[in-house]
C-alpha cells in the first residue's frame, strides 16, 4: 500500500529545551536537579516522537554559550549527557533510532565525546527516526564552518563562487542530509532563537509555550503537534495561490 504522507505531521521537529533552572529554583531545588528532571522529559519526548512517526527530532542540549555557566553546572550537564547515552542505547537499538551529534564536539570532555561517537556508530544503521543532539552547538559557528569549507574549495580551484547555491550551502552544514525543521518548539516562554539552527529555520513554524522543560511531556508535545497541524505554511506565497495548487 502506498499511503499518502501525512502533511499535517512535521517530518522534523526541533526543540529548545529551556526552563530547567527556573523549574528547580521555583521548588527550592538546585539547578542541577532541574536538569535531571529535564532528562526525563528528553526520554519521554524521544519515545513519543518515535511512536508518532516523526522522522527527525533535534534537541538543543548544550549551546556554545553554555560553556560560560558555572563549572559545576557544566560538569553536571556533561555527566547527565554521558549517563543518558549509556542508559538509552538499548532503547535506541530496540526502536531503531539513530543518534547523531551536531556542534563543536572537540570541546567536550574526552570520555563524553567517546561515548557520543560510540552511540553514533552503534545506531548508524537505524532508520526509523533520527535524534540529532545539538551539543556545544551554535548556529553562527556552524555557518562559519560551512563558509570555511566552501572557501577552501574555491581556493583550491574546485569550486566557482557562482556555483554556490542554497542546496550546496545546506550540504556544507552539520545537518547535511536532514530536512529543515518543520516545527520549532521552545519551552519556558522566551521569544528568542538563541543561536539555534539559524540557516535551517528560514520557513519553520514556531511554537513557544510557557511550560518549563521538565513539565513538557507527552501531552504537551501532542498539543504542539496539534497546533502545527492547523497552521498553513505559505512559503512566501498567498493563501489563494496555495488553494489553487490542490
Ligand atoms: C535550559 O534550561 C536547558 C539546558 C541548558 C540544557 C538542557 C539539558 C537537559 C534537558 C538535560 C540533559 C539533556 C540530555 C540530552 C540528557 P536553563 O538551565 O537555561 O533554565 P533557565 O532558563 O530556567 O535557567
Amino acid at each position: 500500500m502506498n499511503a499518502e504522507p501525512d502533511v499535517t505531521l512535521p517530518r522534523h521537529v526541533a526543540v529548545i529545551m529551556d526552563g530547567n533552572g527556573r523549574w528547580a529554583t521555583g521548588r527550592g531545588l538546585t539547578r542541577i536537579q532541574g536538569h535531571r528532571r529535564g532528562k526525563d522529559s528528553v526520554r519521554e519526548i524521544v519515545e513519543t516522537a518515535r511512536e508518532i512517526g516523526i522522522e527527525v527530532l533535534t534537541l538543543y542540549a548544550f549551546s556554545s554559550e553554555n560553556w560560560e555557566r558555572p563549572p559545576r553546572e557544566v560538569d553536571a550537564l556533561m555527566r547527565l549527557l554521558g549517563r543518558y547515552l549509556k542508559t538509552e542505547l538499548k532503547k535506541m537499538m530496540r526502536y531503531e533510532i539513530r543518534l547523531r551529534a551536531i556542534g563543536d564536539l572537540r570541546k567536550l570532555p574526552k570520555e563524553i565525546l567517546a561515548e557520543l561517537r560510540a552511540v553514533e556508530k552503534s545506531t548508524s544503521r537505524n532508520k526509523r527516526m533520527t535524534v540529532q543532539l545539538a551539543v556545544s552547538y551554535g548556529g553562527r559557528q556552524e555557518i562559519i564552518g560551512a563558509v570555511r569549507r566552501l572557501a577552501v574549495r574555491v581556493r583550491d580551484g574546485s569550486l566557482e563562487p557562482a556555483e554556490i547555491d542554497e542546496a550546496m550551502f545546506a550540504d556544507a552544514l552539520m545537518t547535511a542530509g536532514t530536512p529543515d525543521p518543520d516545527l520549532l518548539i521552545r519551552t519556558s516562554g522566551e521569544m528568542r532563537i538563541s543561536n539555534f539552527l539559524l540557516w535551517q529555520i528560514a520557513y519553520t513554524e514556531l511554537y513557544i509555550t510557557d511550560t518549563l522543560w521538565p513539565d513538557f511531556r507527552r501531552q504537551q508535545f501532542i498539543a504542539a503537534l496539534d497546533h502545527y497541524a492547523q497552521r498553513q505554511r505559505r512559503y512566501g506565497k498567498t493563501g489563494e495561490q496555495l488553494a489553487s495548487q490542490v
